[in-house]
């Protein structure tokens, strides 16, 4: 029997409700997991609230870490012991234990904890194609990081530094602010207090950045396109605060011939070269102390509901993570 959290109908946090059901032995191509660390993701509440809608009844959750427990056939990479993390796929983290297909998961190497894999793993991979697949950014490129101290801005900011960026963080709190700056962000605004695109012409003495990451949206979106230098990148990431308006392209061209991408991690790992080369490059900047799990969270699984409550009322910094 493994312990889960399932969803009957879309809505809010008490929606998700804690099963505990057998675990049917693995099949072709998938492994069974004993889970140790299961990681939050702001995702987690839009497919559970159905702004992106999943095919209900669900499991919930994107990412955790923990030790396969049997193998399915046909399995050549993976053994049992093996420990193991996975960001994407069938939603379903959750959970105490759980079967999934074993091309979604990378190995973990000796020196990384499984609570650090689980905080980092999604999140990592996000700051690794933002930064380098997305916009290639080098030295000298100026870029504005919204919702700089959260789950991706915490491994985004100093990843950023690490390649030479000049980085501008916002964030909902002074507390946060304080964060964001130990990330490594060169200025902070606050956002709700002061002007986001007035404040970043002033730091960029008046021209803009290459680059805004915005995972905020709907709050968001208007500043980020006039914080941009001419032909700089809005890279819309997310919708913390709810979708963003619809674009008429012509106003990409009167502010400044701005170019607008709308990416997902799922296009930039598809096939399994993509995901391990995107695992490696986070293990890496791991090891070398340049990114830290910055976990700011830690919630029994049984305390799912307020999980999801204080992600929503931005009570969050860093990541968090569901303990099974
Ligand atoms: N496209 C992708 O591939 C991809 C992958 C991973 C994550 N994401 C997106 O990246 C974002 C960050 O994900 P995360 O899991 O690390 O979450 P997070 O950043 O830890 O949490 C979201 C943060 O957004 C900020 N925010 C601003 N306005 C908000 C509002 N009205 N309601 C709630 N939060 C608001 C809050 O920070 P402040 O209080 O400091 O403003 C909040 O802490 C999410 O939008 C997520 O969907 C996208």
């Amino acid at each position: 029997m493994a312990l889960s959290v399932r969803i009957e109908q879309h809505g809010g946090p008490e929606v998700m409700q804690l099963v505990e059901a057998p675990l049917a032995p693995p099949a072709a191509g998938e492994v069974s997991l004993q889970q140790h660390a299961v990681g939050l993701n702001f995702i987690d509440t839009y497919q559970r609230s159905g702004l992106y809608p999943i095919a209900l009844p669900s499991g919930l959750g994107q990412e955790a870490a923990g030790v396969v427990t049997a193998v399915g056939a046909g399995v050549e990479h993976l053994r049992v012991g093996d420990r193991v993390a996975y960001a994407g796929g069938p939603a379903g983290a959750y959970a105490a234990a759980r079967v999934l297909p074993a091309a979604r998961l990378v190995k973990l190497p000796e020196g990384i904890a499984s609570d650090v894999a689980a905080a980092l793993l999604l999140k990592g991979m996000t700051a690794y194609y933002l930064l380098h697949m997305t916009f290639v950014v080098k030295s000298g490129h100026r870029l504005l990081v919204h919702a700089a101290a959260g789950g991706v801005g915490s491994v985004l900011v100093p990843w950023a530094k690490s390649l030479g960026a000049e980085v501008i963080g916002t964030v909902g709190s002074l507390d946060k602010a304080a964060h964001a700056q130990r990330y490594g962000c060169d200025a902070v605004i606050i956002q709700g207090q002061q002007d986001i695109a007035k404040e970043v012409k002033r730091f960029t003495g008046g021209t803009g950045v290459d680059v805004v990451y915005d995972s905020v949206g709907k709050d968001s979106f208007a500043a980020s396109l006039d914080s941009l230098r001419p032909r700089g990148l809005l890279v819309s990431y997310g919708n913390a605060s709810g979708k963003p308006p619809a674009v008429d392209p012509g106003t990409l061209m009167t502010k400044g011939s701005l170019f607008l991408t709308r990416p997902t991690l799922a296009h930039y790992t598809a096939n399994r070269t993509e995901l391990e080369t995107a695992a490696h490059a986070l293990f890496k900047v791991i090891a070398d102390g340049t990114v830290k799990a910055e976990i700011g969270q830690r919630f029994p699984l049984r305390d799912v509901q307020q999980a999801h409550r204080d992600m929503e009322a931005r009570n969050t910094r860093g990541a968090s993570l569901l303990i099974p």
